[in-house]
């Protein structure tokens, strides 16, 4: 079983970027060489990680990181997406740490020479513990800590990185970690959910224009993640529990930076729940964008009951990937030709997209052919979107390899290289070595 697209496809030329993807908590280890961070308190916390495990090793990617490039050349891509650990490259007193630094340049000089681009994110969750103490992304000042650390690192590592990203998925931080608590720092009202979120889009926004003066040339943005919201049934009451849902956990995220302005349900919002914006923050928020990113793995299926709320619906008998996330490709259509008729976009890249699979290693091959119809299936998605004028120019495969899950821990596997723990051998799944065969038939 191959990869294949049609041959008149778009996503079948050299001009379209591909590329696999990691982030730092997730892969890097060596957590005794930088300073603590919000993952590694919530991972001592009881309870919080499912398999009670932490990132202190994770891939220990920060000891094998000429072996992890080779082994991404080996793949054939042109790009591979990593973060910047801000608690490896940024002291206490806000100067750059210059030994987490050198690991940053030689792993991106490592990639460079074999002419690997470089696409760095530098907020992928991994937020310094210190900073959490004075009230992390619920404080205003965090975000101008975070500009402070982007214009430091910049200057730093400069044209080496072909791409920056200021955050990843700010959803994920702020709905996750401040709003139900589910990820760290681990708090739980919906004001902080929508305060940090607030304080995260103004950070993105402070970043990226100190991020383009000191790096024109790179093509400078932000990585949003997207789970469309369909209605169960078509009756009013379902479609308009959808489009809530949708306002609330995407246009939440999307509209302020393309339109300075936050969804008009802010507007239904109890006082006590409004995040405090000030005069000049949504123009600050609304930076022209050289590319977006968007992470896209899954829908969500919406139903009402009274008032303004929405539930979201299991879908029993739908497939599932082995993280229970449905697997609906049409919805990667729906959402990149509606944000493309919402909105003005910039250039697209799909910066993450990929499956959770109950891998299973046998004589040293994972046959992982479900992973790889999944990876059918979305490119054909990315696919038919671009037929319809969507302007995507890259796509992402997520993940590189197996590697810290978040709040799942170890026990789910989203790499298309297969990681043992123990040992830390690295072994190419089925599906990437389908995915090396799709890349390397392009013209
Ligand atoms: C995304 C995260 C990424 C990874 C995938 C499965 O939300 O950005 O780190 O965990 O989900």
């Amino acid at each position: 079983m191959k990869i294949s697209l049609p041959s008149n496809s778009k996503m079948h030329t050299k001009e379209f970027t591909f590329g696999v993807a990691t982030a730092s908590f997730q892969i890097e280890g060596a957590a005794d060489t930088r300073l603590p961070c919000i993952w590694d308190t919530f991972c001592a916390t009881a309870g919080k990680i499912r398999d009670g495990s932490d990132g202190k090793h994770a891939c220990e990617h920060v000891a094998l990181f000429k072996d992890d490039v080779q082994l991404i050349e080996s793949l054939g891509v042109d790009a591979y997406r990593l973060s910047i650990s801000w608690p490896r490259v940024i002291k206490q007193d806000g100067s750059l740490n210059q030994q987490g630094v050198d690991f940053y340049i030689n792993l991106i000089d490592e990639l460079n020479s074999r002419g690997i681009k470089v696409y760095a994110t530098l907020y992928h969750w991994d937020l310094p513990q210190h900073i959490e103490d004075q009230g992390g992304w619920l404080n205003r000042q965090t975000a101008y800590l975070f500009a402070d650390y982007a214009d430091k690192i910049t200057q730093a590592l400069g044209d080496k990185v072909y791409s920056y990203a200021t955050l990843n998925e700010p959803f994920c931080s702020s709905y996750l970690g401040y709003e139900v608590g589910v990820h760290a720092p681990g708090l739980a009202s919906k004001a902080f959910g929508r305060q940090s979120a607030h304080h995260l889009l103004l950070a993105h926004g402070l970043a990226l224009k100190v991020i383009q003066q000191n790096c024109p040339n790179a093509l400078n943005g932000i990585v949003l993640n997207f789970t469309p919201c369909y209605p169960l049934t078509d009756t009013d009451a379902d479609i308009k529990a959808a489009q809530t849902a949708d306002d609330y956990f995407n246009q939440w995220y999307m509209k302020p930076i393309m339109d300075g302005e936050y969804p008009a349900i802010i507007h239904d919002f109890d006082d006590a729940d409004k995040p405090d914006i000030q005069a000049g923050d949504m123009e600050i928020i609304k930076q022209p964008l050289d590319f977006l990113g968007i992470n896209f793995y899954t829908r969500a299926v919406y139903s009402t009951c009274d008032k303004n709320e929405f539930v979201q619906v299991d879908m029993k008998d739908a497939p599932k990937t082995d993280i229970g996330w449905e697997i609906y490709p049409s919805a990667f259509t729906d959402l990149l030709t509606s944000l493309n008729s919402t909105y003005t976009l910039p250039p697209v890249y799909i910066t993450e997209n990929g499956a959770a699979m109950d891998d299973k290693i046998v004589n040293n091959q994972v046959d992982d052919l479900d992973r790889l119809e999944y990876y059918q299936a979305h490119l054909n998605a990315v696919n038919n979107a671009i037929n319809q004028g969507v302007n995507v120019v890259g796509y992402f495969a997520w993940s590189l390899m197996d590697n810290f899950e978040w709040a799942e821990g170890y026990l789910k596997r989203f790499g298309i290289v297969y990681v043992d723990y123990q040992t830390q051998q690295r072994t190419i799944k089925r599906s990437g070595l389908a995915y090396r065969d799709f890349i390397s038939q392009r013209q």
